[in-house]
Formats: C-alpha cells, sequence, structure tokens
C-alpha cells in the first residue's frame, strides 16, 4: 500500500518481497481495515514497545481508497483498542505533517527527544507529564 512513497525504485515484485523479510515489520503485527467487498484497503503495523507503552508504523492506504477515512478509521480503532488494554502510551514516527495525527490525540515529543531527521516521534498519552520526567528514552525508529 505504501510502495509509491517507501519502494525507492524497486519493482513491485522486489518490493513486496523486502516487506516480507523486512526484520522491523516482523517485530510487529499487521492491523488491516478491509473495504466494503472485503479487499484490504488501509494497515499499519503495532509494536508492543513495554508493558505501558506500544507503537504504531508503516500506516499505509492503498492509492485508491485514500482521502476516504481508511486510515483515519483503523488508526482510531487500534487506540480504542489500546484504550481498552490499558496501554498508556503510544508512540508514532510521523513521515507527513504531524497534524494529520493530532486528531487523533498525538503530540510531537519536545525537541531534545527528536532522534530521526525527516520523522517526528509524537506520543499519545494522559501520563505525558510523569512520562517524559528526567529517566525518559524515546523509542527507536520503527
Ligand atoms: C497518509 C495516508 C496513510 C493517509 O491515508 P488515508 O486513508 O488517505 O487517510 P484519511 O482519509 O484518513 O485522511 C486523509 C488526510 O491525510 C492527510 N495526508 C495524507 N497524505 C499526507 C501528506 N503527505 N502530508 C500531510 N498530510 C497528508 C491529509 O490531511 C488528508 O486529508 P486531505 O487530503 O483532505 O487534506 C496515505 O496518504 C498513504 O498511504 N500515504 C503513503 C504512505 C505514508 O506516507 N504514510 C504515512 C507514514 S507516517
Amino acid at each position: 500500500m505504501g510502495y509509491d512513497v517507501w519502494s525507492e525504485g524497486q519493482e513491485l515484485g522486489a518490493y513486496r518481497l523486502s516487506c516480507r523479510e523486512s526484520p522491523k515489520y516482523r517485530l510487529g503485527e499487521w492491523r488491516v481495515l478491509d473495504d466494503e467487498q472485503g479487499a484490504p484497503a488501509s494497515s499499519l503495523i503495532l509494536y508492543r514497545l513495554d508493558a505501558d507503552s506500544a507503537g504504531i508504523g508503516s500506516i499505509a492506504t492503498a492509492p485508491a481508497e485514500r482521502r476516504r477515512g481508511r486510515a483515519a478509521g483503523l488508526i482510531a480503532g487500534v487506540l480504542e483498542s489500546l484504550d481498552r488494554q490499558g496501554v498508556k502510551h503510544v508512540f508514532l514516527f510521523s513521515d507527513i505533517a504531524p497534524r494529520y495525527y493530532e486528531r487523533f490525540g498525538f503530540e510531537a515529543l519536545p525537541v531534545e527527544h527528536q532522534r530521526k531527521p525527516g520523522s517526528v516521534c509524537m506520543v499519545r498519552s494522559r501520563f505525558k507529564e510523569r512520562l517524559l520526567g528526567p529517566a525518559f528514552q524515546p523509542p527507536a525508529y520503527f
């Protein structure tokens, strides 16, 4: 679904293979939103970072399905489920304008915790002040 932005010039087959074999992708679990016909429309990868924290990454919608609220529906559903499970903090790295994620309650971490040029690390947490104490370490890029 993210072939147009993440393939770096690879053929589709080679790109798919690199996704299947990606050590990073294997650390997480896919969450997929189907369209009304049951075809995959939008997807993301969910990472369990520790007992209190999760991360979501590689959010992508099939090009023909974009701008119909597919990613928003998927993200909202995943966040609802994490809330029900008592997960306190959810992180993501935004490669697009961070304001897209602000509608779900994500906020950019302070600049001193940003590590990856071109990506903004954001967190959604009701316990942000406590989280960002002196011992806080931002998650590694996922
Ligand atoms: C970003 C993406 C997942 C959004 O999926 P979607 O199902 O179209 O999302 P929604 O319909 O919920 O929301 C659409 C909104 O996404 C935002 N958006 C999409 N691409 C964007 C970009 N490159 N920069 C900033 N905002 C963007 C816009 O606000 C857009 O609304 P608008 O077109 O009316 O301005 C999709 O465009 C995609 O797959 N892009 C390629 C992969 C990618 O860049 N993923 C993000 C990684 S952080």
